[in-house]
């Protein structure tokens, strides 16, 4: 009989990229994908240790999936993988017996085996990390056929003081050009019609970067500092290849954000003017404690070279809010810094201490109710951003992709526009379908999106 597999994936889009890379490597081995928990007999969490809400989140699931199981007539192997796997490890088997499997973001390739040997009944544990694995060879089981992540590269080098990231995920390492443009050519030629390169800081993308064997942080800080990136090279070398492809990429740093990749944006028409630039904090104190590796200043001329360059690009954003020491003349900064740049959109967080981090051992010393306080403030002023911005579109004309149809009203699909933007629109009679490019006139917007008629 062939086993069943159901992944849950929480987290980033790096995350949701390796659980395709993981059913590749199962259904390889002999597994079948399963549709939901009920019909699998193995069942893995890919997780993410970002902030402790996010672990406390996977800790209940366990639990309840514990539940589940326990009245199975036959047993289900429960799996930990990804950030939270290679963060607590073995702890992880602990809690009530019902984890089986615990695999780290690099050790995939072993989990067909530890798999077989969990159904007979031995725990299994792979929890190295590597300085070289980049899955190459694995071609991530994509099912959508619209959209597709290609990973270029993985781990991170930069070491922002409160991240668990490159502790979870180890060093930066980057796949091999050649490959990259081919899987895209080959999604091409497969009918996907977008295609969005990942990694944890994209813009630092380099064909030959060396990974120094036991080197210090401050070692491969510098070495990382000298490389220059080959991002722009491989972004405009893709943009030819497919020129009817939509291209986004995530995530940048702004420190690695050159002038050449503005200009390689600027360029091409297929490559989304749409960039997730975390910004973290307005107050250059808190940006250098967080190891950020730029100043307010810098960060507003980056901002403004975009702007001038491709001045209709939108900009998104990551703040965090209550970092250690942070006042309130500071947190009042990064408000400050939201109302000068006007974000088309913002993740916002409250930080959360990650043991093993830089900022770990500075005391956390922003009560909870205050991050709680100056989270909402930064929310609240976003929500008016996205508003007033998203105003300011109606009456444009937009070229959308037609991603799919809303849940609550299956006469209402969705698009989006290459700044990412979300359309509603009228498909009551089902003229249009999934991967369409349609153009639309906005007529009316919230904060969240814009509604339009098809023209
Ligand atoms: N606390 C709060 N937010 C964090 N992020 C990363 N680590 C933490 C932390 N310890 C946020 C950053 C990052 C995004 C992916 O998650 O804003 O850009
Ligand atoms: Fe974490 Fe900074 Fe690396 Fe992003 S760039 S993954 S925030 S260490």
């Amino acid at each position: 009989m062939r086993h069943k597999l159901f992944i849950e994936t929480y987290g980033c889009q790096m995350n949701l990229n390796d659980t395709q890379i993981v059913q590749s490597l199962m259904v390889e081995s002999g597994y079948i994908i399963a549709n939901s928990i009920d019909t699998a007999d193995i069942v893995l969490l890919n997780t993410c240790s970002v902030r402790d809400n996010a672990e406390e989140k996977i800790r209940n699931r366990i639990e309840t999936l514990y539940h589940i199981f326990k009245k199975r007539k036959t047993k289900t192997i429960l799996g930990v993988i990804g950030c939270m796997a290679e963060r607590l490890q073995e702890k992880l088997f602990a809690s009530n017996q019902v984890v089986s499997l615990v695999v780290g973001p690099d050790e995939y390739r072993k989990l067909p085996e530890l798999a077989r040997l969990a159904f007979e009944g031995e725990n299994g544990i792979a929890v190295d990390l590597s300085k070289i694995e980049t899955y190459n060879d694995v071609i991530p089981l994509r099912i959508d056929g619209l959209t597709a992540w290609v990973s270029i590269m993985r781990g991170c080098n930069n070491f922002c003081s409160y991240c668990v990231v490159p502790y979870t995920r180890g060093r930066e390492r980057s796949r091999p050009f050649e490959s990259i443009v081919e899987e895209v050519k080959r999604l091409n030629n497969q009918g996907f019609k977008e295609v969005t390169l990942l990694g944890q800081n994209v813009n630092s993308y380099s064909k030959s970067a060396t990974i120094l064997n036991d080197a210090t942080q401050e070692e491969i800080t510098n070495n990382s500092n000298k490389l220059k990136s080959d991002f722009p090279e491989l972004l405009e070398t893709i943009a030819k290849a497919v020129p009817e492809m939509r291209i986004r990429f995530l995530t940048s740093h702004p420190k690695d954000f050159s002038f050449e990749l503005i200009q390689t944006i600027a360029k091409y028409d297929n490559i989304c003017n749409y960039i997730h630039l975390p910004i973290q904090s307005g107050s250059n104190r808190i940006l250098d404690l967080m190891n950020r590796r730029y100043t307010v200043e810098k960060y507003l001329n980056l901002i403004e070279q975009i702007k001038q360059a491709i001045p209709d690009c939108v900009i998104s954003t990551d703040i965090i809010a209550g970092f250690p020491s942070e006042t309130i003349e500071e947190h009042n900064a990064t408000l400050a810094v939201m109302r000068k740049i006007r974000y088309g959109s913002a993740f916002m967080f409250k930080y959360s201490p990650r043991e093993g981090t830089k900022s770990f051992e500075i005391e956390d010393d922003v009560s909870e109710e205050e991050k709680i306080k100056r989270l909402n403030e930064i929310i609240d002023l976003q929500n008016k951003i996205s508003f007033k911005e998203n105003q300011k579109e109606i009456g444009k004309s937009f070229e959308i992709l037609v991603e799919n149809p809303s849940k609550k009203n299956k006469n209402e699909w969705f698009g989006r526009t290459k700044s990412a933007k979300l359309v509603v629109f009228d498909n009551s009679e089902n003229k249009y379908k999934i991967g369409d490019l349609l153009n639309v006139k906005i007529n009316k917007a919230t904060s969240a999106t814009l509604l339009g008629n098809i023209i």
